[in-house]
């Protein structure tokens, strides 16, 4: 007996897949919707948590469709460039597949857990002398010599695939949030949602940018409204806000660090059908809000994934998102993805004891008077 696994059989009537096309599945998906408790007043904010994704990251939403369709094709190999979360991905898919993956990743840029993951998926690991953007640039250009399958989201079916957490987050709010924030880097999660959120509204009803009216999606309306949609960048790797690629992109949350995002072009559209913006934060105030969000919430994510929630936060104080909106941020990826930062960050939380009783005592009476 084979048991629904994953979001393709969740989806598959609002997905560009045959009825009959096996699914390379990990169980993606069906992520939590967490509203927070202490955060995010005069509004009720809630978090997606994609960290809970089989890799930990929303990336397995996208990788699902992509090698589930390359397996179709009869792909053999399967190749990105990636800041991490895409190489971890693309390793575990490729694997479940039985295909190669190659990953190409900036030397020395990349999380500690991500690495460790396309190791032990048995990626063929490439460190380029470079940054992503270089990366991205070869991988195009292997993709178009070789018979390798580019899983990176210019691949039309990695979008396909995360157009659906905008589903679930209608399924569990009954409705679309008033404002959807996502961090921001290649641009291609903030296109999926919209891509998403229009379709929810019965495709052909509302003008979609995106599928131009052939994705097969005519399906009964599941919402009447779409967000507005908002995008953070990191302020050294905002090409957003510079209004031009950024050539040397710095930010401590590693997976955003992009300088010339790739869907450029698709992301302005969503902000200007959406009416949203985009707008960028200091490394501080990612670092600040991921460790805000995990000892105030308990919830750990990763920092690029903070930066959603830092800039809503920013922006319900200042009015910007009006009081008592419904807002979304995504947690694209888990916190134990990046172990470094959080030891870091948490210089001083610990002290070591004598393994005695009296030391505990002690060390406990210290807490409870502070
Ligand atoms: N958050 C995390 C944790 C990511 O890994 C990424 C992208 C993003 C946000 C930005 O999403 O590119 O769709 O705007 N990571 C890619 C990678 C680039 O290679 O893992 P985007």
């Amino acid at each position: 007996k084979t048991i629904p696994l994953g979001l393709i059989d969740r989806y598959r009537d609002r997905l560009p897949i045959g009825a009959d096309t096996p699914a390379v599945t990990l169980g993606e998906g069906s992520t939590p919707l967490i509203p927070l408790k202490r955060l995010g007043q005069p509004c009720q904010v809630y978090v997606k948590f994609e960290g809970l994704n089989p890799t930990g990251s929303f990336k397995d939403r996208g990788m699902t469709m992509a090698v589930t369709r390359a397996a179709e094709l009869g792909a053999q190999a399967v190749i990105c460039a990636s800041t991490g979360n895409t190489s971890a991905a693309a390793a575990a898919y490729a694997a479940r597949a039985g295909m190669q993956a190659f990953v190409l990743i900036p030397e020395g840029k990349i999380a500690r857990g991500k690495l460790a993951q396309a190791v032990m998926h048995g990626a063929r690991i490439l460190q380029i002398r470079g940054n992503f953007d270089d990366g991205m640039s070869l991988v195009k250009e292997v993709a178009e010599q070789l018979p390798i399958t580019i899983v990176n989201s210019v691949n039309p079916y990695r979008l396909q695939g995360q157009k659906t957490a905008a589903f679930e987050i209608i399924e569990a709010l009954g409705q679309a949030p008033d404002v959807h924030c996502l961090p921001v880097g290649n641009a291609g999660n903030i296109t999926a949602h919209w891509i998403g959120y229009t379709e929810a509204t019965g495709c052909g009803t509302k003008a979609c940018s995106f599928c131009e009216g052939d994705c097969g999606q005519l399906q009964a309306p599941m919402t009447d409204q779409r967000p507005t949609m908002v995008g953070y960048q990191a302020n050294g790797s905002a090409p957003f806000l510079r209004g031009a690629p950024v050539a040397q992109p710095d930010t401590v949350a590693t997976a955003i660090r992009i300088g010339n995002p790739q869907s450029w072009d698709a992301a302005h559209i969503v902000q200007a059908e959406s009416g949203g913006w985009f707008d960028e934060l200091s490394d501080q105030e990612i670092l600040n809000t991921q460790r805000r969000l995990a000892s105030e919430e308990g919830v750990f994510c990763e920092p690029a994934s903070a930066a959603s929630l830092a800039g809503a936060l920013r922006d319900i104080e200042s009015g910007r998102i009006a009081a008592g909106s419904t807002v979304v941020c995504t947690l694209t990826g888990h916190g134990l993805k990046d172990p470094d930062i959080a030891a870091e960050h948490v210089a001083g939380a610990s002290e070591t004891i004598d393994a005695t009783l009296g030391a505990v005592e002690q060390a406990l009476g210290a807490s409870l008077d502070a």
